[in-house]
């Protein structure tokens, strides 16, 4: 059986002193449960404080935001997945919509932060999603199918067991405007379908989250929804009292 995942991505929010603070509140909200798994996504420079914060429980897993697909060299600005790993991190956000969509990142940039966050030994978390031209245009499969196999192309079963996957279609992130439980579980049916084949017998080890404008209200019947495994939570993830809810969820 998979276990619920529940993640926080914090994205350019939270530098360490306000990461400390964060994780007291947090932690005095959120006793460890075994039934579950959480893991936080901090601006790289917060992992410090966050390894610190996290010593007393291990239950709360680290990850790094994004990461570059080479190990080390002359790529000013960037972090490696085994550095990122030395840091701390255990998983990774690959393809992020923010990262594609703002950054430009193409999915064979996808495919090689896969391969290099499975060599050093990070868990990626690979998020895929439609834009909103795209689910009305009907495309939906189509573009969830391709950002998913890219970013599977260089690994082999046992590197995909290892993986998350995030389906976060791109109009429901930071907008307010949650996709309805059945919406985001046909899309996760259809994730599921293809990692079956991907990864066959090893595809069922792979938890598949949902992400885009989960909060407090929403979070409960999204996790009850057929085939969602966890959620990726952002904005709602800032604060350390509703995070703590969502935890708990
Ligand atoms: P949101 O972000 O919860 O603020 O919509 C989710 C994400 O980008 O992972």
């Amino acid at each position: 059986m998979r276990k619920p995942v529940l993640a926080a991505n914090w994205k350019m929010n939270h530098g360490p002193s306000d990461a400390r603070a964060f994780m007291r509140t947090f932690l005095a909200r959120y006793a460890r449960h075994t039934d579950r798994s959480v893991i936080v996504f901090p601006p790289a420079v917060s992992l410090g404080e966050m390894v610190a914060a996290t010593k007393e429980r291990p239950d709360i897993l680290l990850g790094i935001q994004n990461i570059h697909w080479e190990d080390k060299g002359a790529f000013t600005g960037e972090i490696s997945a085994p550095m990122a790993r030395d840091a701390g991190a255990r998983v990774v956000l690959v393809g992020h919509s923010e990262r594609r969509h703002v950054f430009g990142e193409k999915d064979d940039e996808t495919r090689r932060k896969c391969a290099a966050a499975a060599r050093a030994g990070l868990r990626p978390m690979l998020c895929v999603g439609e834009r909103l031209e795209e689910r009305r245009a009907g495309e939906t499969e189509r573009v969830v199918l391709r950002q998913l196999h890219a970013g599977l192309a260089d690994l082999d079963p046992a590197h995909m067991a290892q993986m998350l996957i995030a389906y976060e279609p791109v109009w429901a992130i930071g907008t307010g405007q949650t996709a309805e439980p059945r919406d985001a579980s046909a899309v996760h049916v259809l994730i599921r379908g293809a990692l079956d084949q991907l990864a066959g017998d090893r595809a069922v080890e792979i938890p598949i989250l949902y992400g885009g404008s989960v909060n407090t209200g929403n979070a409960a019947a999204l996790l009850a929804a057929p085939d969602v495994d966890g959620l990726l939570v952002g904005g709602a993830s800032l604060d350390p009292e509703g995070w703590a809810t969502i935890a708990r969820t």
